[in-house]
């Protein structure tokens, strides 16, 4: 039985996993509703890869007009999330595989979407599903729309990218010196290992796979191709960009 209280722990486990890879997280977060707030105060908002829902119910928390769909493929992740921000009543969990083509109809969307949020999500996928998931998206999106992806997204010039990998580890140095929080394989581990969730854990191999579309570069192509016109970082700490997209 996943109680609400259980949940919470697991995803405050997440959270310090996830920031022990990103030592800006909640300032990311910030940076990235406050643009969505900027944009507008209601709106109805997609986000990409939510996980167990960490970026969803910091949106909602901020903007509690808004409506957001979460959209993910993992039923462990999906399953936190439920448990613990499924009272929320701007909140719908939708389980999908974005590289599915039709992915879009499975959101069960009544109008087109004011904006799409991700964070740390899409460089799971490769770039010919990435460019085919921003045309879809772009498709159920309203004219004049947002996408903002949050996610290292790396420099392609050498130089520039080593020196942002580098400004990203002596953070973290500073952040943890030397005890690092458990890693994504842990709390994996950890998760599996639990009676009632373990059941839940899949094989990630079909999504997780290394890192396919982490250069900023490739993101910038594929939105363009999709028909945002503006496109370019809102926020960037090392190689930790929010990259922002709005269709024309
Ligand atoms: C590192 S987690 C980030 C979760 C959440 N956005 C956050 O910031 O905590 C990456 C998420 O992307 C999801 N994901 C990866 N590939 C996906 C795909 N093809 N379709 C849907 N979700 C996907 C994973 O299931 C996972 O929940």
């Amino acid at each position: 039985m996943l109680t609400r209280e259980r949940a919470h722990t697991w995803i405050e486990r997440w959270d310090r996993q996830q920031e022990g890879y990103l030592p800006y997280r909640e300032e990311r977060f910030t940076a990235l509703i406050d643009a969505v707030a900027a944009h507008r105060p209601d709106p109805l908002v997609i986000d990409l890869g939510c996980g167990p829902g960490s970026l969803s119910a910091r949106l909602l928390a901020r903007l509690p007009e808004a409506t957001v769909v979460a959209v993910d493929t993992d039923p462990l992740l999906l399953a936190l999330g439920e448990a613990e921000y499924g009272h929320l009543p701007g909140l719908r969990f939708v389980r999908q595989d974005l590289r599915e083509p039709g992915w879009t109809a499975a959101l069960g969307l009544d109008r087109p979407a004011d904006a799409a949020v991700s964070t740390t999500a899409l460089h799971w996928i490769s770039e010919p599903s990435l460019r085919a998931v921003y045309a879809e998206l772009a498709g159920v999106l309203h004219p004049g729309g947002m996408y903002l992806n949050g996610d290292h997204l790396a420099a392609s010039a050498p130089r520039l990218r080593r020196l942002e990998e580098s400004l990203a580890d002596q953070a973290t140095a500073r952040r943890y010196g030397d005890a690092p929080p458990e890693d994504w394989s842990q709390w994996w581990g950890a998760v599996a290992a639990d009676p009632d969730l373990g059941p839940l854990v899949l094989d990630r191999s079909a999504t997780h796979h290394g890192s396919e579309s982490l250069l900023l570069d490739s993101h910038v192509t594929a939105l363009r191709a999709a028909g945002f016109t503006e496109i370019g970082p809102l926020w960037q700490r090392g190689n930790d960009r929010v990259l922002c997209a709005l269709l024309p």
